[in-house]
């Protein structure tokens, strides 16, 4: 068995979590599940938005499965999503963004990113003076390494071809001018059997909305990482197509790559995809692989027969997808 800790979190986390758990018991009874508070909703019955008891159990568990949280706007808060990314070392966030349907008018996708997740501008040091502002943003060595080899790692053993570095080398010259060196050294020495790519931010944005099929597997750093795998999920058909996944070298972190979406929140209209999707790349870390294309094969044929979600003009809501996609897992089982 293994444990995996629950956190579903604040607007749709809890509604497209409770999706992905039941997705996952209809393909394995290998799982058990146990759940955790974070965010606004933890803040509100325990008083912080990342308890404790919640890290220890993210320490304690196999792997887990998160929702989203709604970040608060006061200074004093530190992120409960940066909190659990640091403590437990998750320095690689893994965005694979693909079309589960074809969509009229958009490209096709098929690219993973794989963003830096401990540094850059996500250390929320930010200091005022009496004329504004200074943010601390950190690149280190050390850091851009380890992510460089794991994207040359996950696109050795994943069978993708070459490897584009986005960066802003011409404007930040010695800290994306460092990341840029690194994955030079890297990819002559490691990733020599990949093609190496460079491109800058801004026309790599405009890249993945017109051609993005110039793009195999991209490496990052966070803050790029972070808006350019909305932009891909935005050409895949949404946000609600884009899982992700927090991985360190013992500890691992999966969810969508949006967020509360307070919008929609309460409306049961979700789409639940990117969780479910989330499992699935949780089952493949735990090395439960054909669980995990049972899952990803389940998705596709329910779009293919045209069940679509209300994100992309269909009918379905949370739990009407949701069953279409379990009834597909169980009748694959009987
Ligand atoms: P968001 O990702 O929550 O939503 C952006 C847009 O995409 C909204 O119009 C929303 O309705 C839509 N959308 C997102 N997920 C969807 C889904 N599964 N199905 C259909 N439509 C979906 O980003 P937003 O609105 O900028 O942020 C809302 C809150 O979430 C903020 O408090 C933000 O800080 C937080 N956030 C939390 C994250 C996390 O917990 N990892 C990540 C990103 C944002
Ligand atoms: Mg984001």
């Amino acid at each position: 068995m293994k444990r995996i800790c629950v956190l579903p979190g604040d607007g749709i986390g809890p509604e497209v979590v409770e999706s992905a758990v039941a997705v996952l018991k209809a393909v394995t009874d290998e799982l058990e599940f146990e759940y955790a508070e974070i965010g606004q909703s933890a803040f509100g019955k325990v008083g912080s938005t990342m308890p404790d008891e919640t890290l220890d159990l993210l320490r304690k568990c196999d792997s887990a499965l998160f929702g989203a949280v709604t970040s608060s706007d006061s200074m004093a808060d530190a992120s409960p999503v940066l909190r659990f990314r640091k403590e437990l070392d998750l320095f690689a966030n893994l965005r694979p963004v693909k079309n589960y349907v074809k969509l009229a008018g958009r490209p096709s996708i098929d690219v993973v990113m794989v963003r830096e997740n401990t540094e850059g501008l996500y250390t929320q040091n930010e200091q005022y003076d009496d004329k504004g502002v200074t943010t601390l943003r950190r690149v280190t060595r050390a850091a851009s390494e380890r992510i460089v080899r794991f994207a040359i790692d996950y696109s050795l053993k994943n069978a993708r071809k070459s490897i584009c570095c986005v960066h802003k080398s011409n404007v930040l010259r010695a800290s994306d001018g460092l990341f840029v060196s690194v994955f030079r050294e890297l990819m002559a020495s490691e990733g020599r059997e990949l093609e190496a790519r460079e491109q800058l931010v801004d026309s790599a944005a405009m890249k993945l909305v017109n051609s993005p099929h110039e793009f195999d597997v991209v490496v990052t750093l966070n803050l790029y990482g972070d808006i350019l795998s909305d932009v891909a999920a935005g050409t895949a058909g949404g946000l609600g197509f884009a899982p992700s996944g927090n991985l360190g070298k013992v500890h691992s972190v999966f969810e969508p790559a949006h967020g509360s979406a307070l919008d929609i929140a309460g409306k049961a209209v979700a789409n639940p995809t990117a969780t479910i999707l989330a499992g699935a790349m949780m089952l493949d870390h735990l090395k439960l692989r054909n669980e995990a294309a049972m899952i990803r094969q389940a998705v596709k044929s329910t779009y293919d027969s045209g069940h679509l979600t209300m994100d992309i003009g269909g009918r379905h809501g949370t739990k009407g997808f949701t069953e279409h996609v379990v009834r597909r897992l169980k009748r694959g089982a009987s």
